[in-house]
């Protein structure tokens, strides 16, 4: 049995199983005798398995090694003058098959058989929370995983200077689920009032912040308001300014109040002004 963590995205799971190693010995060999019979797939039967001295005449069993499985054929094997006849059993990796995934998916990039690897992904959303990974290769059953999900939690996002929220009010918050902020009285909003939980565990975008707006009264040399807001200037006041008589303005004249409580635009009125009215002076 096999158990696997997993808190964010995919999780890797190799199917393996135990490799039988060999410890070869070295030993005289009498005449005639056989040496242990190796083969890759297989593995030796019976009271055979610990040898290491095979007398000639003698008859042994292979069967598939751990990890394959028997396509027919016959494991025996004859000890005959220092050789072993040839065997015709056919084995072949064992093939898991594949696995089930509720609310998931599985991918198998290479393939089901014996040492292959699985990987396990989950629905938006979810995580795979534990895996239970049971496997029986003995009788050559396929792999049983039983899969417990649970849905993603958000932690409760943190409140906000000048701000009621984050509403509703929990420990924990599911899965997409919505939380709202309300600035004070004279705070504006800088930020996306609502946040939802995402498959991340965490609340998108960050909590906004609640500024007090207040722009200066704009001072603009030789111009003068033409119309719009009084102070006190708060956000998206607008006000329009104009040159007085013989100036000429560079820049924006209509500027508005912005979140950093700066106007939007610093117009200026260049110029000399009209020419003062010619003077006479009468002499009596
Ligand atoms: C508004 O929020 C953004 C993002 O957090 C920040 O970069 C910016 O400085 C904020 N503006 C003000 C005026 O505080
Ligand atoms: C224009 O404004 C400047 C700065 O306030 C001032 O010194 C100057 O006298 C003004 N010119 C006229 C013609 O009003």
């Amino acid at each position: 049995m096999l158990s696997i963590f997993c808190v964010k995205g995919t999780c890797k799971l190799r199917i393996l199983l135990p490799k039988l190693n060999f410890v070869l010995l070295c030993f005289f060999l009498l005449a005639q005798d056989c040496e242990r019979p190796i083969r890759d797939t297989m593995s030796l039967t019976g009271e055979h398995i610990q040898k290491e001295h095979f007398p000639n005449g003698l008859v042994v069993t292979f069967e598939c090694a751990m990890g394959y499985r028997s396509t027919g054929g016959s494991g025996k094997t004859t000890c005959a003058a220092g050789t072993w006849t040839p065997s015709t059993l056919r084995c072949e990796k064992f093939n898991c098959g594949s696995l089930e995934l509720v609310n998931g998916h599985v991918e198998y990039s290479e393939g089901t058989s014996f040492g292959s690897l699985a990987t396990f992904s989950c629905n938006d959303g979810l995580v795979i929370n534990q895996v239970l990974f049971i496997c029986i290769p003995i009788c050559y059953h396929t792999f049983s995983p039983y899969l417990v999900f649970s849905v993603v939690k958000c932690d409760s996002p943190p409140s906000v200077d000048k701000a009621e929220g984050p509403s509703p009010k929990r420990d924990f918050y599911d899965f997409e689920s919505v939380v709202r902020y309300n600035c004070q009285k004279d705070y504006t909003i800088n930020g996306s009032a609502s946040l939802k939980c995402k498959s991340n565990g965490e609340f998108t975008p960050n909590p906004p912040t609640c500024l007090m707006v207040r722009c200066k009264a704009p001072f603009i040399p030789n111009g003068s308001q033409k119309s719009g807001a009084r102070p006190p200037y708060i956000h998206r006041s607008l006000v329009e300014y104009e040159c007085k008589p013989g100036f000429k303005m560079e820049g924006e004249g209509v500027m508005t109040c912005q979140l950093d409580s700066t106007w939007s635009s610093t117009p200026e009125c260049k110029g000399k002004g009209l020419e003062p009215p010619m003077t006479y002076v009468y002499m009596f």
